[in-house]
């Protein structure tokens, strides 16, 4: 079931740069990306309840998503994301008998913000959208919602694409990142009261032009000793500015958190760090 989406505003940065990114997410990534979705399941497994109302937030094409498993276990599961045609592939990654529950949803998250900012940036101006109020995605309340490793993505890829000066890139990160950040992270507990939040994000990468002082193998290692010390798994490791959920989180609503490497492509790899946290 789709409900009519809202066009995306003609000159909206922050979705066509995702657009632009999920259109070339390639035809091999879903094979590619086998090893990231059972890491996924393995973390959300004990936290999707038989029946459970289920939401995703940055579903994308679904490629890191284990959706056979989620499909299986919930009762509904509603997928979120600015791109549609995006969600439409992901809808087709659905085993075909469990597709009746599974509905694609067009949604910003940041209700605009992420564009004005992105706007305000290239013409050296204020922003003049305001962050997105903490009011739930859906009418209906869900049980868990994921928010799936957007969180970097709802800037920086558009100030890329716009080719500012890394000062300025790094200011406008420095000033609304964590602040729109932290109104995501509200919205998406306003989702699921009562319920569970789990989100996604990428805190260290690995690419030619782009060293870390330690391997992800030493990451990974210490994430296996003391997985719920991010701060020591994450060591003196080069972060992304202004995009961290964690950050935005009571240390006592946290369950539990996981990580993974996510073999992005051959040449590049993320950490993922899995937060499990209550909703409120
Ligand atoms: C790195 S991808 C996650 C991978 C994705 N699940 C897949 O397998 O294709 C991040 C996703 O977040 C979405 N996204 C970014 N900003 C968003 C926003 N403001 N609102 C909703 N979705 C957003 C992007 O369109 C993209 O699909």
């Amino acid at each position: 079931v789709l409900r009519l989406p809202p066009p995306l505003p003609d000159d909206a940065p922050a979705g066509a740069a995702n657009i632009r990114r999920n259109a070339n997410a390639g035809r091999d990534r879903h094979a590619r990306w086998q090893h990231a979705r059972d890491a996924c399941w393995t973390a959300l497994d004990p936290y999707v309840g038989s029946g459970a109302r289920v939401a995703i937030v940055g579903a994308g094409n679904g490629d890191d998503l284990p959706l056979a498993q989620l499909s299986e276990r919930a009762g509904s599961l509603d997928l979120y994301d600015l791109d549609l045609h995006a969600l439409r592939q992901a809808h087709r990654r659905v085993p075909r008998t469990r597709r009746r529950r599974v509905r694609i949803r067009m949604l910003d998250v940041t209700a605009g913000a992420a564009d004005s900012i992105a706007r305000a940036a290239r013409e050296q101006t204020d922003p003049s959208t305001p962050f997105p109020a903490p009011r739930p995605i859906d009418g209906d309340p869900y049980d868990l919602v994921i928010g799936d490793l957007f969180y970097s993505q709802l800037l920086a890829p558009a100030l890329g694409d716009l080719r500012l000066p890394s000062h300025k890139v790094g200011e406008t990160l420095r000033r609304h990142g964590q602040l729109l950040t932290n109104a995501v992270v509200a919205r998406l507990r306003a989702s699921a009261p009562g319920g569970t939040v789990v989100h996604l994000h990428d805190p260290l990468a690995w690419w030619a032009n782009h060293p870390q002082p330690f391997p992800i193998e030493d990451a990974l290692d210490r994430a296996a000793n003391l997985p719920d010390d991010a701060q020591s798994v994450l060591a003196n490791g080069r972060q992304p500015l202004g995009c961290d959920p964690r950050a935005a989180l009571a240390p006592a609503t946290i369950r539990a958190t996981a990580w993974w490497r996510w073999r992005f492509t051959p040449a590049v790899d993320y950490l993922v760090c899995a937060t499990i946290a209550d909703a409120d």
